[in-house]
């Protein structure tokens, strides 16, 4: 029986990803060390809880805390490990990017001395497309290409990606660099672009754009992501960097208007609120090398939208929480400037279109 350690399972991507080890290899164990900060819910966790209870552990514990992480791989002897674990929203990254530092770096840092002092056999870091900075005109960033990022997040991300390239120099660690596009999918914490959209419409408000909404993203469906670091984990080169993006690339309000008919709201619900600093207006992969190794997306947006609508639509319970929270609206309010939202949090009334 093998035992991978996911750090940050209780996030988004992390938790699609522990569930999809678990279900792909019956034989193997999967330990979750996660810190459960706002964006760990252990809610995204509970029927692995339930029905993998024999081959599941999580450990609460902050990857940037070198004794807990010794710990956690001195009891497990894990063979693989995949860092999932990170502060990952751009906007809080303008406001709080000491935050980003710590864990995006300090913490991959901490791993990474761990792992080679524990003798792991494959280590996973998960980073992002956003180090590349904006890929201008038609260009798609290939795995070569110099890091030049543009918001503290991907500065931070940028940060982890170049200690893993020294390590590997350095020290011989095996150890592998994803860059995924934009994912989404169920579980996404509704301070992300798609679930602010879609909860936004069913309370009946507007949906923030930040201007002018032509910027580009390419959108891979978090099932989609977790195969791609699945495979990258047990298959990709040692030292390796491998991009993959769906091809699937969409201005944002192309993805506004996709969905605002599911709502049946018109274009009165798109409300343009203060531009996000720095904001990156374009994002594209060239998802070749990892094509090669045998991996290729499976979901489309034509069919995935209206089935997040759905699942948004059905899980209320999950998301509502999160929304009413203390941090989600502190955040809110300080984010989203002079605007409905704002106008919402502040309890001057609900904007209806
Ligand atoms: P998320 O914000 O949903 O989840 C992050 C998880 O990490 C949470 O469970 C949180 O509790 C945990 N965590 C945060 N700091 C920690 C710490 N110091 N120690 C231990 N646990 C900690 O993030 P996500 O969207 O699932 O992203 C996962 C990874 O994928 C990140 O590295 C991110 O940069 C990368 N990525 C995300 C996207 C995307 O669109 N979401 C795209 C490309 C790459
Ligand atoms: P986001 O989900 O934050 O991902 P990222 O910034 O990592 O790409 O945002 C996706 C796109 O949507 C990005 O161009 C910013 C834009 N956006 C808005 O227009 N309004 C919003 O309220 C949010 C959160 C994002």
């Amino acid at each position: 029986m093998a035992t991978t350690l996911v750090t940050g399972g209780c996030g988004f991507i992390g938790s699609h990803f522990v569930r999809y080890l678990l279900q792909r290899y019956p034989d193997d164990r999967v330990v979750n060390f996660d810190a459960l900060t706002y964006a760990g819910n252990p809610e995204n966790l509970r029927d692995v809880e339930e029905h993998f209870a024999d081959r599941y552990r999580f450990i609460l514990g902050d990857i940037a805390d070198s004794a807990a992480v010794m710990k956690a791989l001195h009891e497990e002897r894990p063979q693989l490990v995949a860092n999932l674990a990170a502060e990952s929203h751009v906007d809080r990254s303008i406001h709080q990017p000491r935050l980003f530092l710590h864990t995006n770096v300090l913490g991959v840092s901490t791993l990474l001395d761990a792992a080679r002092e524990c003798g792991v056999s494959r280590l996973l870091h998960v980073s992002t497309d956003e180090v590349y900075g904006v890929a201008e005109g038609e260009r798609e960033f290939r795995e070569e290409d110099a890091l030049m990022p543009r918001s503290p997040y991907a500065a931070s991300k940028a940060g982890g990606d170049l200690l893993v390239g020294a390590y590997h120099e350095t020290y011989g660690t095996a150890v592998m660099t994803t860059r995924g596009s934009n994912a989404y999918g169920p579980s996404q914490h509704p301070e992300k672009f798609l679930p602010v959209i879609i909860t936004r419409l069913m309370e009946g408000a507007k949906t923030p754009v930040y201007p002018p909404g032509t910027q580009v993203r390419e959108w891979t469906h978090v099932e989609d992501h977790v195969s791609a670091l699945d495979l990258v984990l047990r298959k990709g080169e040692a030292g390796g960097i491998y991009n993959f993006g769906s091809g699937e690339r969409r201005q944002n309000l192309e993805m506004v208007r996709a969905i605002l008919p599911l709502f049946l709201r018109g274009e009165d619900a798109i409300e343009f609120v203060d531009a996000r600093p720095g904001h990156d207006a374009r994002y594209a992969l060239d998802s070749a090398k990892i094509r090669k190794l045998g991996w290729e997306p499976r979901r489309r947006l034509q069919e995935a939208l209206p089935e997040l609508v759905n699942w948004y639509r059905e899980h209320e319970s999950w998301w509502r929480p999160l929304k009413d929270s203390r941090d989600y609206q502190d955040h809110a309010m300080r984010h989203y400037g002079n605007s409905a939202l704002k106008r919402d949090l502040s309890g001057e009334g609900r904007s209806v279109a």
